[in-house]
C-alpha cells in the first residue's frame, strides 16, 4: 500500500489491526478538543475494534511510532452519534456512502502531506464508494487537505452552536 510520498518520509502505511488500538487511542487523546486539539468526538476501544472489522482503518507509522490514522465506517454507525447523523441529514450522499474520518496526523508530522497519503490509501481500499466527512468550519488545515484530496464541500450544518462543513468524494 505505501505510496511514493509515504516512502519518501519513511512512513509505513497499512491497515490497522486490534494490536494498533492502544496507540490509536493515545494519538486520539492528544488531539481531542479537551486536550487542545481539533477532534470533536472521542471513540472508545470497543468502537475501534468493531469498525476495523467492517471497514479499512488506515494507519501510518514512522520508526515504529503511530503518526497518523484515518477511519472509515459504515453509515449505520451514524445512529446514535449526533454529529454524524447531522452530517448525513445535511448531505445524504449515495446509498453506499461511508463515513470518512476521523482523520488525525501527529503534530510533529504535519505539513508533509501525510493526510493525503492516508486519504489516497483509503480511497484505494474503497473503490467506487463515496466518502463523506465533516470538518469544523474553522479547521482551515483540514478543509485545505480535504480539498487537495479531491473532496468537495457539499453542505454546511451547525451542531451545538458549532459550524461544520460536509465534504464528499467519489472513490
Ligand atoms: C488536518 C490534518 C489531518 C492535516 O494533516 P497534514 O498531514 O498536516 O496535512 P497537509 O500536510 O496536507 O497540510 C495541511 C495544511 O496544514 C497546515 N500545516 C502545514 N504545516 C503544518 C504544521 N507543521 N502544523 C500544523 N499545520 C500545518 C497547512 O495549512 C497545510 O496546508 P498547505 O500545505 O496548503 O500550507 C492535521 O493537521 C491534523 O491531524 N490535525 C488535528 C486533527 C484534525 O483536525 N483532524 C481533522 C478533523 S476533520
Amino acid at each position: 500500500m505505501p505510496s511514493e510520498d509515504a516512502r519518501a518520509h519513511d512512513y509505513d502505511v497499512r491497515l490497522a489491526t486490534p494490536w494498533d488500538i492502544p496507540d490509536i487511542l493515545v494519538l486520539q487523546e492528544a488531539n481531542l478538543i479537551r486536550s487542545g486539539g481539533s477532534l470533536s468526538v472521542e471513540f472508545p476501544p470497543a468502537w475501534f475494534e468493531t469498525i476495523m472489522r467492517e471497514m479499512p482503518l488506515v494507519i501510518a507509522r514512522r520508526g515504529g511510532a503511530l503518526v497518523g490514522y484515518l477511519i472509515a465506517s459504515t453509515r449505520e454507525h451514524a445512529r446514535g452519534q449526533p454529529l454524524t447523523e447531522a452530517k448525513f441529514t445535511a448531505y445524504p450522499g449515495a446509498d453506499d456512502a461511508y463515513n470518512a474520518g476521523p482523520l488525525c496526523v501527529a503534530a510533529g508530522e504535519r505539513g508533509r502531506g501525510l493526510a493525503l497519503v492516508l486519504m489516497e490509501a483509503q480511497r484505494l481500499q474503497l473503490p467506487g464508494r463515496e466518502g463523506v466527512a465533516f470538518v469544523r468550519f474553522d479547521n482551515a488545515a483540514s478543509r485545505a487537505t480535504h480539498a487537495r484530496a479531491g473532496y468537495r464541500e457539499a453542505a454546511t450544518f451547525t451542531h451545538a452552536g458549532v459550524a461544520y462543513v460536509v465534504v464528499a468524494r467519489q472513490g
